[in-house]
C-alpha cells in the first residue's frame, strides 16, 4: 500500500460523501467493481462458499462480507460510522424576513458551530418521490456555491471573542438568496418531480488538503469517522480469510446515539449474521458457537492531544498524529476495550509493524462515546474501541495524520485474514 496514493484516495472519497447516504453510495459502488453482488433484506439469501456479498440498510448503513468456506469458524467485524455533525434542513424549510430567503435548519449531532460561519455551502441527501405504484428514493446533491451563515459583524457582538454561544435556532440558518428565490430550493432539489419525503443536509464546499512542512497533515470535512471507514474498506478488499468470514460493516446515526433502524444499537449487524448462518447450514447453536469465536474493531476517530491545549490530555495517554492506531481505554466501558481485546489487537498490528498508542479520557472529563458498546447490546462478542488520532473532531473542516490511515488499512488486512477462536475458558487460538 503507497501513503500518497491512500492519502488522494481518502480525499476522493471525502470529496465524493458529502452525507452518510452518498458514502454508502460510494462504498457500494467499489465493493461492486471487486466482484460484491447485493443481497436485499427483503429477499432469500442464496450465498455460495467464496462468494461476495453486501447488504445495506436506509441506503445509510452497510454490511459486506466473504465466505472463504461455509463450515467457518467465526465472524471477524470491523465496524465505523458514516454520518458526521451538520444540519438537517427541516419540512418546510423557507423563513422570509428582510429581503433575505434563509433556510430552517436543526443541528444533526454535535456539530462545532463557529466552524460552519461565512464559507460557502451547498445541500445534498435524498428525497422520496412516487412513480406508479413504487415508492422511489433517490440521492441528491446540489453541487454547488449556494448557502451560506454570515456571522454576526464584531461592532454588533463586541463579547463574541471573550464568551461564545451559539443558538441553533437563531444563530445557525444559513441565508439561500434574496426574497426573490422563494421555492429555488426544492425546485432545485426535485428536479421536476413532486417530492413525498426528504433527508437533505447541508454540506461545506472546501476541498480537502494535504499540508504541512512535512506534508504531515490531511484536512477535510467528516474525516470522524469515513477515515476509519476508508482504511477499514481497504484493509477489507485487501484481506485472504481462510477460516472465519470477514465482515466490514458501516452503521449510520452514531453521532446521535445510534438508536435507528440502521444504527449500530439495531439489529441489523445481528440479522446479518443470523442470516450468513442458516445460509451456510448452521443451526442455532453452531451460530452461538460461531459468534464467541468471534471479535470486532469498531473504529472511530480519537483526539490527538492539542498543540494549545496539551493540558485538556490525560499525563500519560496523549495521542499524536502519524504515531499509529489508537486503542481508547474507559474504565465505565464507554470504550469496549478489555485486556484481552487489548492483547489480541496490539499484538496483531506489531505482527505487521504497525505501531500503536492509548487513549484514556482526563479522570475528571467524561468524553464521548461511540459504537462498540451499543452494538455488543445486540451481538456480544470480544471487541475493541479505536480510533486514529485527529485534531478538531466535529468541526467542519478536520485534521489528521497523513500516515495513520495506511497503519489502520494495514493492521486491518491482517484482522479480516484472521481467526480468533475460543479454546477453553480465558484462553483463544488465533490463527
Ligand atoms: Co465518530
Amino acid at each position: 500500500m503507497n501513503c500518497e496514493k491512500i492519502n488522494e484516495e481518502l480525499l476522493e472519497f471525502l470529496d465524493k460523501s458529502p452525507t452518510c447516504f452518498h458514502a454508502i453510495d460510494y462504498v457500494k459502488k467499489k465493493l461492486e467493481k471487486q466482484g460484491y453482488q447485493q443481497l436485499l433484506e427483503g429477499k432469500t439469501w442464496n450465498l455460495e462458499e467464496g462468494g461476495k456479498y453486501y447488504v445495506t440498510r436506509n441506503l445509510s448503513s452497510i454490511i459486506a462480507f466473504q465466505i472463504p468456506k461455509k463450515n467457518f469458524t467465526g465472524f471477524m467485524i470491523g465496524a465505523s460510522h458514516s454520518d458526521s455533525p451538520t444540519f438537517k434542513i427541516k419540512d418546510n424549510p423557507e423563513i422570509v424576513s428582510d429581503g433575505y430567503v434563509k433556510l430552517n435548519v436543526e443541528r444533526y449531532g454535535g456539530a462545532l458551530f463557529h466552524t460552519w460561519f461565512d464559507r460557502p455551502l451547498s445541500v445534498a441527501g435524498r428525497i422520496v418521490y412516487r412513480e406508479g405504484n413504487k415508492l422511489i428514493s433517490k440521492l441528491v446533491n446540489l453541487d454547488r456555491d449556494l448557502l451560506m451563515i454570515p456571522s454576526l459583524a464584531i461592532h454588533m457582538n463586541r463579547k463574541v471573542n471573550d464568551e461564545s454561544s451559539l443558538n441553533a435556532q437563531t444563530d445557525m440558518l444559513p441565508i439561500i438568496g434574496s426574497e426573490e428565490c422563494k421555492g429555488e430550493l426544492m425546485k432545485e432539489v426535485s428536479d421536476g418531480k413532486e417530492i413525498l419525503g426528504h433527508d437533505l443536509f447541508l454540506y461545506i464546499r472546501d476541498k480537502g488538503s494535504v499540508w504541512g512542512a512535512k506534508q504531515e497533515y490531511v484536512s477535510h470535512g467528516r474525516l470522524d469517522d469515513l477515515q476509519c471507514g476508508y482504511g477499514n474498506m481497504i484493509g477489507f478488499l485487501e484481506s485472504t480469510p481462510k477460516n472465519s468470514v470477514p465482515v466490514f460493516a458501516i452503521f449510520d446515526n452514531e453521532e446521535v446515539g445510534s438508536l435507528t433502524k440502521q444504527g449500530a444499537n439495531s439489529t441489523f449487524l445481528e440479522d446479518t449474521l443470523t442470516r450468513i448462518c442458516f445460509a451456510c447450514g448452521k443451526d442455532k447453536e453452531q451460530e452461538k458457537t460461531a459468534v464467541a469465536s468471534s471479535f470486532m474493531v469498531s473504529a472511530d476517530n480519537a483526539h490527538a492531544v492539542h498543540p494549545n491545549h496539551g493540558e485538556k490530555a490525560d499525563p500519560v495517554n496523549r495521542p499524536q498524529m502519524n504515531k499509529g492506531i489508537v486503542i481508547k481505554f474507559n474504565a465505565n466501558q464507554k470504550y469496549t476495550t478489555d485486556a484481552v481485546a487489548q492483547g489480541f489487537f496490539k499484538d496483531l498490528c506489531s505482527s505487521v509493524n504497525v505501531p500503536t498508542q492509548s487513549f484514556t479520557n482526563r479522570s475528571d472529563m467524561p468524553g464521548g462515546s461511540t459504537l462498540g458498546n451499543l452494538s455488543n447490546s445486540h451481538v456480544s462478542l470480544n471487541t475493541v474501541d479505536i480510533g486514529l488520532a485527529q485534531l478538531a473532531m466535529h468541526s467542519c473542516y478536520e485534521t489528521a495524520g497523513t500516515k495513520d490511515t495506511e497503519y489502520l488499512a494495514t493492521a486491518m488486512q491482517k484482522f479480516f485474514s484472521s481467526s480468533f477462536i475460543q479454546e477453553e475458558e480465558g484462553t483463544y487460538l488465533i490463527d
